[in-house]
């Protein structure tokens, strides 16, 4: 880097007698050490070292309003004045399921949880619990958090992943038993998929699905495919499941609503906490019925001591209220903006690239092969090596975006920030142009 570490590296030090390798999120970590953050308003994010970048990770999506946006903040402040966290239930749980019912016409009842791991977790163990079935299916390369069951073959690679997709660990010491009850399919493949599937159709408790993967590359599930999978699901009496931790922020109905399809689950986070822990599970008031307790012990009991938490709930119901249809029409076209420029840019510099996503959410990739699975879209090491290099000049010239390439838009950048942004990446590219020639 060239921009000033001193700080970030010192804390880095103090973090490595600590933490493990310094570091408690993987995906914040960096070499030689990660950037800690100081302060952050708006779009406007400050590090220990006192450099301020314009951000487009948004706390990997989450913070669709920026930092502290005042709304947000009022609602907060009043929560915090009230109380923070109990063990009772308060009105706040009520009103942001309103609002999301509202919006979502698959969301008959939700559920809350802390993360987007656990709604993915506990979506699973409904389905489970409503099928009375073991198994799911799920994409190869498709990430769904850190429940053992939906980090299955996450992150294959061609050294490992043989002709076809099949069941395999992510963390070390993954059971067998998880590896034998997750089958693995391949994303938009519609006629493999479903050769695969077809082996396994009575004993799938549901087909997870993200119609975007980040993990995949930001490419758009096909039609074609969808249709295949929610036809399998009818036909098998499998639930189909929605990941939409990150799509969610697609459309005020989420990327379900964009795409016209109608999942019995699906798990959201990230937005919907308005910059707070949060996680959940909407659908079916019949499968959700698998949580009620009203009648003795539910089929899927669900407890955890910060669900629904008062502080999450209000900022949620807060940011929620805030994201109207016009502003998220506003981020969409900003992120088609920044698709478009940032394609240009690859074009403009004679290097080969590519720009995926939809809506606000885009990511620039090193290729120009046609993107359909995770294994289509999976960087070679000189391709990983020019991302790389692309997200250090970018974090170098005053611009946060995730070191894979992928970016999204938050409603409180403007155009010319988009444009700010394009014209780095182009003199980025032409840099590391520059510099392959010259190494040459
Ligand atoms: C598609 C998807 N599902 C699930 C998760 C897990 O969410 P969390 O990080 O809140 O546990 C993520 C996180 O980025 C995600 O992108």
């Amino acid at each position: 880097m060239t921009t000033k570490t001193t700080r970030s590296a010192e804390l880095y030090e103090r973090a490595c007698k600590v933490l493990p390798g310094g570091n408690s999120r993987t995906s914040v970590f960096r070499l030689p050490h990660p950037i800690y953050a100081q302060s952050a308003e708006g779009k406007t994010i400050i590090d220990v070292d006192g450099v301020k970048r314009t951000d487009f990770l948004n706390n990997y999506t989450s913070l669709v309003h920026g930092h502290r946006h005042p709304v947000v903040m009022e609602a907060v402040r009043k929560q915090l004045d009230n109380l923070t966290a109990i063990g009772m239930a308060t009105e706040s749980e009520i009103l942001l399921s309103e609002i999301l019912c509202e919006r979502v016409t698959t969301f008959e009842r939700m559920r809350y949880t802390n993360s987007g791991s656990e709604a993915v977790m506990m979506a699973i163990k409904a389905a489970r619990a409503f099928t009375g079935r073991p198994k799911i299916a799920k994409c190869e390369g498709c990430y769904h958090g850190s429940y053992d069951f939906a980090e299955v073959s996450m992150a294959t690679t061609p050294e490992n992943w043989g002709n076809e997709p099949r069941s395999m660990a992510y963390s070390d010491g993954t059971p067998q038993g998880v590896l034998d009850n997750v089958v693995v399919i391949p994303f938009n493949k519609t006629e493999d998929a479903e050769r695969i599937l077809s082996a396994h159709g009575k004993e799938l408790a549901c087909i997870v699905i993200d119609p975007v993967p980040n993990q995949a590359g930001l490419v758009r599930a096909r039609p074609d495919f969808l249709n295949m999978i929610r036809d399998f699901c009818k036909k098998n009496g499998v639930l189909l499941l929605f990941d939409e931790v990150i799509t969610f922020r697609l459309g005020l109905g989420g990327a379900q609503g964009e795409f016209g399809f109608a999942p019995d689950l699906t798990a959201i986070a990230k937005t919907i906490g308005g910059g707070f822990p949060v996680g959940a599970v909407g659908g079916r008031a019949d499968v959700m019925s698998v949580f009620d307790p009203s009648k003795g012990k539910p089929k899927a009991p669900h407890a955890g001591t910060f669900n629904a938490n008062p502080v999450t709930m209000t900022a949620g119901a807060a940011a929620m209220k805030h994201l109207t249809k016009d502003r998220m029409d506003y981020i969409n076209r900003l992120g088609e903006r920044a698709r478009k420029q940032i394609a240009e840019a690859f074009k403009a510099a004679g290097i080969p690239g590519q720009v995926t996503g939809m809506g606000s959410l885009f990511r620039f990739h090193f290729s120009t092969d046609e993107f359909t699975d995770y294994r289509s879209t999976f960087a070679s090491a000189a391709q990983k090596k020019m991302v790389a290099a692309l997200s250090e000049y970018l974090l170098d010239h005053g611009f946060l975006l995730a070191p894979t390439g992928m970016g999204n838009i938050s409603t409180v950048v403007g155009e010319a920030d988009v444009d700010r942004l394009s014209e780095t990446v182009l003199a980025g590219l032409r840099e590391i142009s520059r510099k392959q020639a010259a190494a040459q």
